[in-house]
């Protein structure tokens, strides 16, 4: 049986979903506090989800539900997830990204639970020296996110130095769509509060054309790009929840020695993307080519620690996991359309 934090959030869903449809005879224990999460997006009939309320660095509840099942792995997805959130209120980024994370982490020891599957990100890479990024980048953060992610992934090195964790880091670029199957009246996909995601903010101006607010805001033309917006790598949500199953596997089997060059440690970190860039010009275009409607913007200043392109190098997961994203921007974009117009929260 797996564990899996954060597992009523947007990736947290869609993982915990895909692992049940492709796991059936196993039993998956949900942790998620619901500060951020809906409860709506985890299917409570299935008799293989057991869901908790229950922060994750709270050690007498989290020791009580690994002392209730037998946990062979954890998936933890939990986090707070807001790059300009994080520059305001840094301290609420340290508090939950990473005491919550190391109070967490002893809980999986005490359990004697070694294997963990961590959501990193490519904000760990900061300003990017060349582009696409590969894993040997050099990690400068450049807004207190980023940073909460790579001290995780420091403690996740530094555990596995004396082999009391196995890990794999996956550092996703930007998470997007919705599960294209979805059984009627369970539909799941992308609802955070507020919106930041580029995707959603441009289906929801291109629905709502008659609202004001509701305009998207483009921050910036003049970035060294083809068109001057800014450049991102949409992966799919669903290709995520793939890579997910794939690492476990990974973790389980024998042969699991961590990285090459780190071969003392027993854990590795992947990037997770489609190795395309789409600027917010060609997001909007697709957006508008998808829905058939115009998405209206306002061209605003920059947003400063915006990087002009962000793009992935997955060859490395290619080769560990054996992975591939399967998902084009157009099918991303489709996905995410259909589910906002059946968004259920
Ligand atoms: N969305 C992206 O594009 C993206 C990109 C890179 C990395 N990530 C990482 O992926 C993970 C999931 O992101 P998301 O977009 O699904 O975020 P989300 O906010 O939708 O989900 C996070 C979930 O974790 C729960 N949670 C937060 N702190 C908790 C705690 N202390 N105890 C228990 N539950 C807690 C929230 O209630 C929520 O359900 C995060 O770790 C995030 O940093 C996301």
């Amino acid at each position: 049986m797996i564990l899996v934090t954060g597992a009523a959030g947007y990736i947290g869903s869609h993982f915990v979903r895909y692992y049940l449809k492709q796991n059936p005879d196993s039993g998956l224990v949900a942790v998620d506090n619901l500060g951020l999460g809906n409860v709506l997006s985890l299917d409570q009939t299935n008799p293989n989800l057991h869901l908790y309320k229950v922060s994750i660095g709270d050690r007498a509840a989290v020791d009580k539900i690994f002392a209730s099942h037998k946990i062979d792995a954890v998936v933890h997805f939990a986090a707070n997830a807001y790059v300009g959130e994080s520059q305001s209120k840094p301290f609420k980024y340290f508090e939950n990204n990473v005491c919550e994370t190391l109070r967490f982490l002893q809980s999986m020891q005490q359990a004697q639970v070694q294997k963990i599957v961590f959501s990193s990100t490519c904000a760990t890479y900061g300003n990017p020296c060349y582009v696409p990024i590969d894993e040997n980048h050099p990690q400068k953060p450049i807004n207190t996110y980023g940073s909460t992610k790579l001290m995780i992934e420091e403690a996740l090195r530094a555990l596995a130095l004396s082999v009391q964790v196995k890990y794999v880091c996956l550092r996703y670029f930007n998470a997007a769509g919705a599960d294209p199957d979805p059984t009627e009246g369970q539909e799941i996909g992308e609802s955070h509060e507020p919106e930041s995601h580029l995707i959603p903010l441009a289906l929801s101006a291109a629905l709502n054309s008659d609202k004001k607010n509701q305009r998207l805001k483009v921050f910036g033309d003049d970035y060294a790009t083809a068109d001057g917006t800014c450049v991102r790598d949409y992966i799919h949500v669903n290709d995520l929840a793939e890579a997910h199953c794939l690492a476990l596997k990974l973790l389980n089997s024998d042969s699991f020695s961590g990285d090459v060059e780190e071969s003392n440690r027993l854990g590795l970190a992947l990037n997770l993307g489609t190795a395309h860039g789409a600027s917010v010009k060609e997001v909007i275009a697709a957006v508008e080519s998808v829905t058939g409607k115009a998405v209206p913007y306002d061209l605003v200043a920059r947003r400063p620690g915006d990087p002009p392109s962000l793009v992935a190098d997955y060859t490395k997961a290619a080769q560990v996991l054996g992975w591939q994203p399967k998902f084009d921007l157009r099918q991303t974009v489709e996905s995410a359309y259909n589910w906002e117009l059946k968004r259920r929260y």
